[in-house]
């Protein structure tokens, strides 16, 4: 159940909208913020106010890389592995931080506060090898800038 201010954030961003399936995105967005991830429940809250099918929802849901179908930790780190991320060692970095993280690919660290995860193009080819967390990009990432930003990204 979500809160009357959030429902009406909502309800706005959907009127502001040519179609409301144009806000989907957004409105799983937002609905991501306030439970942590795309819930079964935000999913058909979202259909909801939508007029979308739960279907169309989830199609949507599973399409965009940034909206997470499963609990994800505080922190969700992509790494980039796209082709001029994977030539400037994306790879290596990605092993690196599975190594430090104790945790494989797409798995979240026992505390809670990590998920690793690969995705595509972040748009930062020039800077590759790319992680995101949050809105923050972070390019020429090496495994040692790697553990600096986690230990950054702890706090
Ligand atoms: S290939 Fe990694 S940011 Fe484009």
């Amino acid at each position: 159940m979500i809160p009357e201010s959030l429902k009406t954030e909502l309800t706005d961003r959907i009127a502001s909208a040519v179609t409301p399936r144009e806000a989907a995105v957004d409105v799983l967005k937002m609905l991501q913020a306030h439970y942590g991830w795309v819930t079964d429940e935000a999913v058909a809250e979202a259909g909801e106010l939508l007029g979308l099918s739960t279907l169309q929802v989830d199609e949507l849901a599973t399409f965009y890389e940034m909206l997470y179908r499963r609990p994800v930790g505080k922190r969700v780190i992509h790494v980039c592995d796209s082709i001029s991320c994977w030539a400037m060692g994306g790879e290596t970095l990605m092993a690196h931080l599975a190594r430090h993280l104790g945790v494989q690919p797409g798995e979240t660290t026992m505390d809670g506060m990590f998920t690793l995860l690969p995705c595509c193009c972040l748009g930062n080819c020039g800077e590759a090898p790319t992680l995101m967390i949050g809105d923050t990009l972070y390019g020429l990432v090496t495994p040692e800038l790697a553990e600096q930003i986690m230990a950054k990204e702890r706090t």
